[in-house]
């Protein structure tokens, strides 16, 4: 059996359309908050390979650390705080070339060079969450990663919060 989720192409926006084929159908009849968001971390890391996945959840004032593939994180993000305390504050996308060169970054690690923050958001646009994802080199995301992962965060919205 060919290896799931495990793509050949060079091609970005062919391989998130392989993926979004692929991993569409694991959340299709599965609602547990935890238990789609660990397998889509899972899932990201084989089809990607990037080297920090996760998700940080919205609990009272803070995000907090959420199912995640990669190396030990911080716990809790403040609303407005870092690249994720930001895209929750502004429920907008962020889409950092070079972490250094953003105020505030947080660095959970330091091997991170650029990241991308997608809030999860629910039926009324309140943000319950941020995708967060990390590249241990400069420049990794742009608008296909952009659009992709919303379009996947939307799925997963659906899935866990509708
Ligand atoms: N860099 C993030 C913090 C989380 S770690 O990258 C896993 C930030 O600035 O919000």
């Amino acid at each position: 059996m060919e290896p799931i989720f495990t793509y050949t192409t060079t091609d970005k926006a062919a391989r998130y359309e392989q993926f979004m084929q692929d991993f569409l159908p694991y959340i299709a009849d599965e609602h547990e908050e935890v238990s789609v968001l660990a397998n889509t971390t899972a899932a990201l890391r084989q089809a990607f390979g990037w080297f920090w996945i996760g998700f940080y959840l919205v609990r009272g004032e803070h995000l907090v650390l959420g199912p995640f593939q990669g190396d030990v994180a911080c716990y809790r993000i403040g609303k407005g705080r870092g690249v994720c305390g930001t895209a929750w504050e502004n429920a907008c996308t962020q889409v950092v070339p070079d972490v250094e060169a953003f105020p505030g970054h947080i660095a959970c690690s330091g091997s991170s060079r650029s990241e991308i923050v997608v809030p999860l958001m629910d039926r009324s646009g309140v943000v319950r969450g941020v995708l967060d994802i990390d590249s241990d080199t400069l420049d990794t995301f742009d608008d296909t990663d952009r659009h992709y992962l919303e379009m996947l965060c939307q799925e997963l919205c659906k899935a866990i919060y509708m």
